[in-house]
């Protein structure tokens, strides 16, 4: 492999060529990376009626001692339902209650992490015509362990009133669940329950442990809410992002038809953008362009629908006092976001009508807010697009060998018009749930899209998450359980190009009798710690034979060079179908070692795979 490192060889990529697709799939958000540990908090999940259904809610007792309903007697108009409790039983007497009392759990999405030391906050809205006793506990799935208690000591309830405890857990279990007791006879009204780690990241609400694992990618950007999520099998149950603002009690959450969860929407709109703040992430937001996987909506009906895309990027961007920038600093973020980029749809392009939805949004856009990136959904690899368009969304789900034969696919796109966004990228039928094949040939194309970092601006894997309980779509980056989180292959093939992000793209040739399944790229970039410049050469070898490999850097005094500190590092594992897992997280992961350097050059073992 020569690698040309003299000025005038080299290209600057763009600052966020690699980064992250969020879509609310998988339980990626609601049991994932949003750190609420109630499911279903405001009892809608069931529908907003009445009787309606509470799962996972249950009940502590028998029929006669306890009885729940619902009822549509919320404090909150937009989400009407509420649980009512009767209790039969009484403190003491010959209807004396079980010892712990009766009452209702919530076991949270497939069961609660609870940490020993940690404290977790509780919220509850609660109504009662007498005064009331309530133990709070958070124990064992069986209610036979408690991990914490308090006790909710009350007079006069007969307002809604929100009542906040601190729960402290004296132990760890990571299949834990809330409950909440009495042994008091009378009626008792429950609404928007919320359990959170007080321990999230910055206090925004996001787990630590998956938070970190997407921070270790370093980003560019973060593109959310979706996916087909955005679009919904019917718009009544796709993503409005004026549902998910404000107080997240005044939320009123909706069914994610397509992929058939309920989510109260606590991860909302604004937790998307502080999340792509905190994470130092460009936020690309995809609205619905007017259709759901079942519906279209006219382009002579879609005015209201583009001017719900101006309020949201107002949301994002307006001054504190504008109409819906006010919302927003009411919510704690009175600077603007940095919202430059918004996706018109996902996946509609062959819809039938596209084109002229499109065309409105792009218009009342580009009128307001000239400099905002509009992408559109039309491929534009092959032809060029037949509408003004900043950037063109392309996704791609194929087989391996096909995905390492993508590597050139966008050598001969035009490099006149709109730049490209690959937003979806992953291996299926034959990457199993994740496997080392791949990784690598997802590192194959990759190194492709590096090369064509001229036209191509932005790319991500999808999905990103999978909670284990809920593997609607895999293979995933992120796989994890209520407490466990581990990283496939192609997560820490991606961690390989986590450096690329602006950095300089050298000139170098693969001279090989097996270059057919050789990929390599050359990069320059500058360590932002310790401010060191280094030259880190990624090469993939995508067949079964060991391949050896000289590097030969031309344009660079090789004095320059500290080889003591410079290192090779290593993904591979004895089989290519390898898997991680929980038992072994790493089974397939990053393994560093020293660099051989003979003379100027460099050699370097590649193993098979
Ligand atoms: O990434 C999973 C799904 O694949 C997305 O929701 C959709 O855009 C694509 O078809």
């Amino acid at each position: 492999l020569s690698v040309n490192a003299s000025q005038g060889s080299t290209r600057k990529m763009p600052e966020n060529l690699f980064g992250v697709s969020f879509e609310e799939i998988n339980h990626a958000g609601a049991g994932g990376l949003w750190g609420e540990l109630v499911s279903n908090r405001g009892f809608e999940s069931g529908g907003r009626h009445s009787p309606s259904i509470i799962d996972p809610w249950s009940t502590i007792g028998n029929y006669s001692l306890i009885r729940v309903s619902t009822e549509l007697s919320s404090c909150f108009n937009i989400n009407p339902v509420a649980l009512k409790m009767e209790v039969l039983c009484d403190t003491n007497g010959v209807n004396a209650c079980p010892v712990g009392g009766v009452g209702i759990h919530n076991p949270g999405y497939w069961g609660m992490n609870i940490e020993g030391g940690k404290t977790y906050k509780l919220v509850v809205y609660i109504l009662a015509l007498n005064p009331i006793n309530v133990t709070v506990s958070l124990t064992d799935s069986t209610g036979g362990q408690t991990l914490a208690t308090v006790n909710i000591i009350e007079n006069d309830v007969s307002n809604w009133k929100k009542i906040e405890v601190a729960l402290e857990a004296k132990m760890t279990n990571h299949n834990s669940r809330l409950q909440l007791t009495t042994n008091r006879k009378g009626v008792i009204w429950f609404d928007q329950v919320s359990l959170m780690p007080i321990d999230t990241y910055k206090g925004h609400g996001y787990r630590n442990d998956l938070y970190k694992m997407v921070a270790d990618l370093k980003p560019g950007f973060i593109r959310f809410p979706g996916g087909s999520y955005v679009e919904g099998n019917y718009l009544r149950n796709a993503y409005w992002w004026k549902d998910t603002v404000g107080p997240w009690e005044e939320r009123p959450g909706h069914f994610n038809d397509i992929w058939s969860y309920w989510t109260d929407d606590g991860l909302g709109y604004f937790e998307f953008l502080q999340l792509a703040e905190d994470l130092g992430a460009s936020p690309i937001w995809v609205l619905n362009s007017g259709f759901s996987h079942q519906e279209a909506v006219d382009p002579t009906k879609i005015t209201p629908f583009v001017q719900d895309a101006l309020d949201a990027i107002e949301f994002a961007r307006g001054d504190p006092d504008s109409n819906w920038g006010s919302v927003r600093a009411k919510m704690g973020h009175i600077e603007p976001f940095n919202l430059k980029h918004v996706a018109i749809g996902n996946q509609d392009c062959q819809m039938g009508h596209y084109r002229a939805n499109y065309l409105k949004f792009y218009t009342a856009i580009k009128k307001d807010y000239p400099d905002v990136k509009v992408i559109s959904n039309c491929d534009g690899s092959n032809t060029q697009l037949d509408h003004p368009a900043d950037m063109y969304d392309y996704h791609v789900y194929v087989n391996a060998k096909t995905m390492f034969s993508m590597a050139n696919k966008f050598d001969s796109t035009s490099r006149i018009g709109p730049k490209v966004f690959v937003s979806e990228y992953a291996v299926v039928n034959d990457g199993g749930s994740g496997n080392l094949l791949a990784a690598l040939a997802e590192a194959g194309f990759l190194i492709g899209i590096e090369k064509n970092s001229d036209i191509v601006d932005m790319a991500s894997n999808a999905p990103l998450f999978v909670n284990v309980n809920n593997k609607a779509f895999m293979p995933d980056a992120i796989v994890f359980d209520s407490y466990r989180a581990y990283g496939t292959p192609s997560y820490w093939m991606q961690r390989f190009f986590s450096m690329s992000n602006g950095a300089t793209l050298l000139d170098s040739t693969l001279q090989s009798n097996s270059s057919g399944s050789l990929m390599a790229s050359s990069i320059w970039f500058q360590n932002p710690t310790n401010k060191n410049n280094y030259l880190r050469v990624k090469v993939v070898n995508f067949g079964g034979n060991q391949v050896n490999l000289k590097i030969a850097i031309e344009g660079l005094d090789p004095g320059l060079i500290d080889y003591y500190r410079s290192s090779k590092t290593v993904l591979s594992s004895t089989s290519v179908m390898d898997e991680n897992s929980f038992q072994n997280p790493t089974k397939v992961s990053m393994v560093q070692s020293k660099l051989r350097k003979r003379r100027n050059d460099i050699f370097v073992v590649l193993p098979p795979n």
